[in-house]
């Protein structure tokens, strides 16, 4: 069964053993813990921003492409529709998916708000590669330096760019946040975020059983045998999957 509050504990086991993008997920989830307390941030979306990069996880990769990875497995444990579209449409993932030939795919993908999408979006971007804040434009800047002009994420970037800096101000002027946020917040954001989260937590089952793994053998399955119209498909069967916890 699916709980909000599993998130961070969700989070981790599948991404604490990938270093600094652990870290930079870490630096996204305490945000979003401080805006819950700041300007009372959904429960959804917090649970969205700690798991907005879920599909790095490397037992979790089916197309290779994050955002969609992370969504499908994420409905496949149960979450709600609009965790799972937040995880599938964050941060331009609408033009790499582009780049990538998954425009289809994605697009039965459950959308979310634009406003929390807007939301998850700020957040990725002032959240650094290693968990340090910084700016939006400066972070456009660091993914396209770190990635080959060649990469999808580069070209998708490339020219998704000023909409995703449109994107990040849209989202601080709907929850009155200054042009600067969440730079010299430091002592605030560390406040909020209390001690670490759920240290030897959950597995990667909500259930809270350790499996040992992401499930990537389940997932390929399900892929393999639904596809678009299995567990891609919005048309999906309400309620969580017995198939995610087994
Ligand atoms: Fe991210």
């Amino acid at each position: 069964m699916w709980e909000p509050d599993q998130a961070p504990r969700l989070a981790r086991r599948c991404l604490k053993d990938l270093g600094r993008r652990w870290q930079h997920v870490e630096g996204v989830g305490r945000l979003a813990d401080q805006l819950v307390a700041d300007v009372g941030l959904p429960e959804d979306v917090r649970a969205a921003a700690w798991l907005h990069d879920i599909g790095y996880a490397p037992d979790l990769a089916l197309t290779g492409f994050h955002p969609l990875d992370g969504a499908v497995y994420l409905s496949e444990c149960g979450a709600p529709e609009e965790v799972v579209g937040l995880v599938a449409w964050h941060t331009g993932a609408v033009w790499e998916a582009s780049e990538r030939g998954l425009s289809d795919r994605l697009a039965r993908m459950p959308e979310p708000s634009e406003k929390w999408l807007d939301v998850v979006t700020l957040i990725d971007l002032v959240t650094g590669p290693d968990g340090v804040a910084t700016t939006p434009d400066r972070r456009v800047a660091e993914i396209l330096g770190r990635y080959d002009s060649s990469h999808p994420v580069h070209r998708a970037v490339k020219f998704s760019g000023p909409e995703l800096l449109a994107s990040a101000a849209r989202a601080r002027a709907a929850l009155g946040l200054s042009d600067e946020w969440p730079l010299g917040s430091t002592e605030r954001m560390s406040e909020a975020a209390g001690p670490s989260p759920a240290r030897g937590g959950a597995g990667c089952d909500p259930s809270g059983h350790d499996q040992g793994g992401c499930r990537r053998d389940l997932l390929r399955g399900l892929v393999a045998a639904g596809g678009r119209g299995g567990v891609l498909a919005r048309s999906a069967p309400a309620g969580p999957s017995t198939r995610c916890f087994v």
